[in-house]
């Protein structure tokens, strides 16, 4: 299995592209099997995950076809099976996608139940509550999940928790139900956003899309759209944070500032400078940063996927700070990775104490998942010696051409089998 080696690497110094953002290529390609005709999405980022979903959609019928770098076409002539294949949604909780589109279109899905993760138990209740509310009727057995609607109609739903994949789910399944669809304490992030644009592009009908209100006219049918993805902001967050634990000096290319307003903020109250121009961003880090707390949030606040990658820095900061995780129940597994770094660290419940020290040393450590593999390389960029990373599938699931682009940048960084 592949590792990273990491090495003590000087202040990074370049420009670095973000690719197209993860968690909304995985909703959009889900969405593309609604479609009567032919969909192309431009800045795909090449991605494990990407590699799964596409397998998903396969095995349902979509014809998927590799364009250019970064173009993908999807059409679906046939729906021919209704169900994602196990072994697929077993790997990749985001299939789960699959289910709205597939209940708009087909009226039924059959789904083997996404486990918990890593990260926390990571129920579907919402999303079965929404389709629930929509006319379905579900069924949970032997561990299968089966949805089955004669005819989806709109209907007012309200999530306890603005959860991200369940407005995601509704708002797909909604597109082509009967009547308006009312989502209350709808999730707010930018993926949302970027999902009901492209579905808009199909010829749906979303208006507050980004807001906490999101209201669905159904339509009869979805056709051909072209979409080009927005940028992926967690990505641009981390290479801020390389920039500013390494106290280097890059330009972050293709950027939404805002996007990134939390973190932008909270480097910033560290003392990172943070200037942006354009669709561009330079950061310069210094010697010497402040700890500053944190508080997971949904969007607009600051991201869970941010957290672990933030508590890299906190690490060697000045002082301690304490970061929250309110959103997932079990999101501190890089705790003891970076603690093997030398990091000081106590947990007390959803909160992480971190007593910034003034240096980490290269350990043998482990990816335990996605986020949490990128905080170990940005650790390890700052480490004495030689830091391995183990379980790098995490991070290729989700960062594009990781070790290269930070290569480019300076990084010390190489990849073993
Ligand atoms: C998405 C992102 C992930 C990010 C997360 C939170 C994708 C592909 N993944 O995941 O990177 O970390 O948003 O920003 O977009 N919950 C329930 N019941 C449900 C659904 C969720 O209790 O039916 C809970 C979850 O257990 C979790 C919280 O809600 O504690 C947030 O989950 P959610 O927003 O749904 O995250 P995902 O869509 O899975």
């Amino acid at each position: 299995m592949a590792r990273l080696l990491v090495e003590k690497s000087p202040p990074l110094k370049g420009r670095v592209k973000v690719s197209g953002a993860k968690n909304s290529v995985l909703p959009i390609m889900a969405a593309s099997l609604m479609s009567e005709g032919t969909v192309t999405i431009k800045e795909i980022p090449e991605l494990e995950d990407v590699v799964v979903m596409k397998d998903v959609l396969g095995a349902i019928g979509s014809k998927v076809q590799q364009e250019d770098k970064g173009v993908v076409e999807i059409t679906t002539p046939a729906i021919w099976s209704c169900e994602a294949p196990n072994d697929l949604v077993k790997r990749m909780r985001a299939s789960f996608l699959v289910m709205g589109p597939l209940l708009a279109k087909k009226g039924k899905a059959r789904m083997y139940m996404p486990g918990g993760c890593n990260i926390g138990v990571r129920p579907v209740d919402l999303h079965l509550k929404g389709f629930s509310a929509l006319g379905t009727e579900i069924t949970q057995e032997r561990g299968y999940i089966e949805a089955k609607a004669k005819k989806l109609r709109g209907a007012t739903i309200y999530l306890d928790f603005p959860s991200v994949g369940a407005t995601e789910n509704i708002m797909m399944a909604a597109c082509l139900a009967e009547g308006q669809t009312v989502i209350e304490n709808a999730a707010e992030e930018p993926e949302i956003v970027d999902l009901a644009n492209f579905l808009n592009k199909m010829g749906a009908r979303i208006k507050g899309a980004g807001t906490d209100t999101i209201r669905i006219e159904g339509v009869k049918q979805l056709g051909s759209a072209e979409h080009t993805v927005i940028p992926d902001r967690i990505e641009v967050g981390t290479f801020m944070i390389a920039a500013a634990i390494t106290g280097g000096d890059i330009i972050i290319d293709n950027v939404i500032m805002d996007h990134v307003v939390s973190i932008t903020a909270k480097l910033k109250e560290a003392g990172i400078e943070v200037m942006p121009y354009g669709s561009s961003v330079r950061v310069k880090g210094k010697e010497c940063f402040k700890a500053t707390d944190v508080k997971t949030l949904p969007y607009p606040g600051f991201p869970t996927d941010m957290q672990a990658p933030f508590m890299a820095l906190m690490s060697v900061a000045k002082g301690n700070s304490v970061i929250i995780e309110t959103v997932f129940e079990n999101r501190f597994l890089h705790v003891e990775e970076l603690k093997r770094m030398g990091a000081k660290i106590k947990i007390e419940g959803r909160s992480a104490i971190v007593e910034g020290v003034p240096r980490l040393t290269g350990a043998q450590v482990k990816a335990t998942d996605l986020r949490a593999g990128a905080a170990l390389v940005l650790a390890g960029l700052v480490a004495e010696g030689v830091s391995e990373i183990s379980d790098v599938f995490h991070i290729d699931r989700g960062y594009e051409r990781f070790e290269e682009k930070l290569k480019g940048l300076g990084a010390i960084i190489t990849r073993v089998q």
